[in-house]
């Protein structure tokens, strides 16, 4: 991997490791007997959706939605909308919305409202990082890895202008 000086690691991939695992535990626990389909957000949850099914043992089904929101930029245009949809029907399913990150919630807000319109027998939403301090929309969060602080972070799936996805420990970038 080639040096880039201007990443500081935040999470080692061990932590996120043992995170990962902790989820896991909570959401088994959680869905003992049911059947969930977890629909990750593209492109940054396709990291921790893989570690993540993996270590669920439960007859559950995935499905991806991919939205457009950031542009290149690094900044929310505040509208969301969806390129491409679910095609896995979700009326009367168990579902668990799998997110990189939640930082200003426009998304997951956005998301619960598309989703709860399809009346799903549940809806709840898993995010590997949080970062509050920049919320704009109140959002609930049922399962969380990591509150990080007020930096923009990548590696393990997230991308600044779709770089750093392969990075496999989590890095703030510093400006
Ligand atoms: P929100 O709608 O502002 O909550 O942002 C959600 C999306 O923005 C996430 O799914 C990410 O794709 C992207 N995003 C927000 N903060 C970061 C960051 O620090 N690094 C990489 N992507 C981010
Ligand atoms: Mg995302």
């Amino acid at each position: 991997m080639v040096f880039q000086p201007q990443l500081k690691i935040l999470i080692s991939r061990d932590d996120i490791a043992e995170a990962v695992d902790r989820l896991a535990c909570e959401i088994k626990r959680d869905y003992q007997g049911k059947q969930p389909l977890l629909i990750g957000v593209l492109k940054g949850s396709f990291v921790f959706m893989a570690d993540l099914i993996r270590q669920l043992d439960l007859p559950l089904e995935l499905d991806f939605i991919r939205l457009s929101c950031y542009g290149a930029a690094r900044e929310s245009s505040g509208k969301v909308k969806v390129v491409q949809g679910v095609k896995t029907p979700i009326k009367g399913i168990d579902v668990l919305v799998v997110e990189d990150i939640v930082d200003t919630g426009i998304t997951i807000s956005f998301l619960l409202d598309y989703f709860k319109k399809k009346q799903p027998a549940s809806l709840k939403v898993c995010t590997l990082t949080d970062k509050p301090s920049r919320r704009r929309v109140p959002v609930p969060i049922d399962y969380r890895g990591f509150t990080v602080p007020n930096k923009f972070i990548v590696g393990y799936g997230l991308d600044c202008d779709q770089k750093f996805r392969n990075l496999p420990h989590i890095y703030a970038l510093e400006d």
